[in-house]
């Protein structure tokens, strides 16, 4: 594997599900295969379980990390290319991507949308950069459009706490306000994976949220929040600003003023519409806009073991990057 952005990435989604249950049992069943490689982890925002996680999963393998947050303490990079640079970017991409290359065998990229220009977020322009000019395996830790790793760990806990063998469960993806303008990329990754997974999947979100509908694929959109809450298993709550899909000019928006919007708010009445539905949410969450307290202290509220599973959903992924490195 030289490249993890899609489900696709991942090939056979029950192997990697195998895979992850493998992992659980004995996570440094695979210590030796990461000895005298080196993983760099570049942030370009902030993170605290993608940070930790993926270190951890490093570890399991046996590997070298380094860990280079590009905004605190690194040259400020220009990521365009064409720019004259007489501003405040001391170093080009094109020069750091190669540089950063030659001290390691894989590089994790979190970089996340600009929202201001569509069509440069959703190119994937810097992930694709680092794909093009490393010349080594690369990883999404949330890029622009995606975030793999947080929806194979969404993935692997909905597995776990899925008992009923003979029923698909009904999980449902509901957008949630925001005082702030977030990426689309948490529910774009989750919508991906929900498609290719066995599950009935749903999305409910206020008009103007449509997301692309290349993640949305055959999933039943539902505007109205309590008919797609009804019979739901899980509840997957999200915020994300407008994708842009009907109105390209709103593109990175918040559509409404977010105090007009608490009836989107995850609440005990929102989950007494549903099947004892289990609660999730990717974090970081902003407690009473998001979820009301109570829900997600909850004993269905999954958020915990969603973050655990981030260990887990990343040494299968770094798993795969050594294992084809050792071809
Ligand atoms: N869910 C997630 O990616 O968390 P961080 O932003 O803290 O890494």
């Amino acid at each position: 594997m030289n490249s993890f952005l899609n489900v696709q990435d991942i090939g056979d989604l029950r192997q990697a599900l195998a895979e992850a249950q493998e992992i659980k049992k004995d996570r440094y069943k695979y210590v030796e295969l990461g000895r005298n490689k080196t993983a760099l982890l570049v942030f370009f925002n902030n993170s605290l379980r993608t940070r930790l996680s993926t270190q951890k999963a490093a570890l399991n393998l046996g590997m070298n990390v380094i860990v280079l947050d590009v905004n605190a303490g690194a040259w400020k990079l220009e990521t365009e290319r064409g720019v004259i640079m007489d501003g405040d970017k001391s170093e080009h991409l094109l020069e750091a991507i190669p540089v950063m290359a030659c001290y390691c065998d894989m590089i994790g990229i979190r970089s996340f949308a600009g929202l201001t220009d569509r069509e440069y977020d959703y190119a994937e322009t810097v992930y694709n950069q680092f794909v093009k000019y490393s010349g080594k395996p690369v990883f999404a830790m949330e890029t622009a459009t995606v975030h793999p790793l947080q929806a194979f760990a969404d993935l692997i806990t909905i597995q776990e706490s899925w008992m009923e063998s003979e029923k698909r469960p009904k999980v449902v993806l509901t957008w949630a306000p925001h005082p702030k303008s977030l990426p689309q990329a948490v529910p774009n990754s989750f919508a991906q994976w929900m498609n290719a997974a066995d599950v009935d999947f749903v999305i409910t979100h206020p008009e103007g949220y449509e997301l692309d509908p290349k993640f949305v694929g055959n999933a039943r959109v539902e505007y109205d929040q309590k008919k797609a809450f009804e019979g739901a298993d899980f509840i997957y709550a999200k915020n994300w600003s407008c994708p842009g899909v009907t109105r390209p000019q709103d593109y990175g928006k918040v559509l409404h003023d977010y105090h007009t919007m608490t009836h989107w708010t995850v609440d005990a009445e929102h989950m007494s519409w549903t099947n004892n539905a289990k609660f999730m949410h990717c974090l970081p969450v902003r407690r009473n806009m998001i979820v009301s307290d109570d829900v997600i202290e909850a004993p269905t509220s999954l958020v915990i073991p969603e973050a655990a599973n981030r260990e887990i959903s990343a040494t299968v992924v770094l798993k795969r990057i050594l294992q084809s490195q050792a071809v």
